[in-house]
């Protein structure tokens, strides 16, 4: 359900100096929307100095651990994380989606793969949730963690990492890279990207070992990694990714499109069907996106970045076509049956039927 549901917030916690975990309290009325699966992230909404912000955070906790909680890195100027890590406080209630997000895979416990991650900063938060479902739920599985950070003390989750390498020492290696820390191996100095990536499985990796990669991190850095792993072989296919930086430029609000105009009539009537619901409107084909034209009509479609990033927005094209200028979260498999960012989707036929409750 594409709705926001108010959840208190149980407690807030220094994690790194500029880093917070939050930890709600999910009543047992709403455990079955707020079941999650690892990797998954959930989009806070609240209002800042009059201003609606909404933003996503990845579930930083593994399904079986018994609490709902996301970790917030205070971002220079940033909205959201700034308020966050200066005022949120244990008994405020934020308005919570369920989760949601494809960065995950089916963990098996008959299974026996090699899984790798390579996160920089807060991009640890779904990985750490990775790493704890898979060595938990696959016996016979091992994961290796190369974690980018300037220096020791930005490592969020230092001591609850540590704690999983104890537990699970055969099958957990963990590698921390350091930008601005003098690291003894060499190889593990510098920067978390896709020429580092290539170090790593020239030397220390072997690309055929691997069975399914999960990079996360802002969208430079994850760019390059994916790039290398494929150069070394690693198939697309077997490559998770998650974008926490947005690109720049669609912050900022649409007034209209460069894009060649849509052929045919200048408008279209747009049918949605969500939450089991169909309405039909007509909107302007080259003006605003579909998220941004139901808004206008008074429909709240679920988004949170409008940068095509963190894919809320996901939903089906069932009849009639769009042209979606942008696309960071998708993966190919999900365009090729139809899906798309309706936050970054125009439409280009006459007719378009959108659907927000398939699945598949
Ligand atoms: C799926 C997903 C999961 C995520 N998970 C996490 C997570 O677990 N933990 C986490 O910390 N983050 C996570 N993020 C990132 C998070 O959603 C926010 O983007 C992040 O916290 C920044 O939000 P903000 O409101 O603080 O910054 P914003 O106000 O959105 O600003 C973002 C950046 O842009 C700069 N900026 C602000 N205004 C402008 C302007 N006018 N022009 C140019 N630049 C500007 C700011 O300085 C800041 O550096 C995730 C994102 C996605 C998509
Ligand atoms: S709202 Fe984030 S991708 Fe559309």
């Amino acid at each position: 359900m594409s709705r926001f549901y108010p959840l208190t917030v149980a407690s807030v916690a220094k994690n790194t100096r500029d880093a917070v975990v939050v930890t709600f309290d999910v009543p047992p009325s709403l455990e079955p929307a707020f079941r999650f699966r690892p990797g998954q992230y959930l989009t806070l909404r609240t209002t800042v100095n009059g201003e609606e912000l909404r933003r996503s955070y990845s579930i930083c906790a593994a399904p079986g651990d018994g609490h709902l909680r996301v970790a917030i890195k205070r971002l220079n100027d940033g909205a959201f994380s700034t308020w966050a890590n200066a005022e949120l406080e244990r008994g405020d209630v934020l308005e919570v989606m369920p989760p949601d997000g494809h960065f995950t895979v089916d963990f098996d416990p008959a299974a026996q793969r090699h899984y790798v991650a390579f996160a920089v900063g807060s991009g640890i938060t779904p990985i750490l949730s990775l790493v704890k479902a898979a060595l938990e739920t696959e016996p016979d599985s091992r994961f290796t963690l190369f974690y980018g950070n300037r220096s020791s003390s930005a490592v969020l989750f230092r001591e609850e990492i540590e704690d999983l390498k104890n537990r699970f020492m055969a099958r957990f290696s963990l590698i921390h890279i350091m930008s601005r820390e003098q690291l003894d191996i060499d190889l593990f100095n510098g920067r978390l990207d896709g020429a580092k990536v290539r170090e790593l499985l020239g030397s220390w990796l072997q690309p055929s070992s691997i069975d399914y990669a999960f990079v996360c991190g802002p969208q430079d850095m994850t760019e390059s990694v994916i790039a290398a792993l494929q150069e070394n072989g690693v198939p697309k296919s077997q490559i998770k990714f998650e974008l926490f930086g947005s690109p720049p430029g669609p912050r900022a609000l649409r007034t209209g499109r460069d894009a060649p105009q849509a052929p045919g009539a200048q408008t279209c009537e747009l049918t949605i069907v969500q939450d089991g619901v169909t309405r039909t409107i007509t909107i302007e084909k080259n003006k605003d996106s579909l998220v941004d034209s139901a808004l206008a009509h008074g429909i709240e479609l679920p988004y949170s970045c409008k940068g095509g990033v963190c894919s809320t927005c996901r939903c089906k094209v069932v009849q009639g076509e769009v042209d979606m200028d942008a696309n960071f979260a998708l993966e190919d498999y999900e365009v090729a049956r139809g899906f798309i960012l309706s936050c970054q989707s125009f439409p280009v036929s006459d007719t378009l039927t959108i659907d927000f409750d398939q699945e598949t």
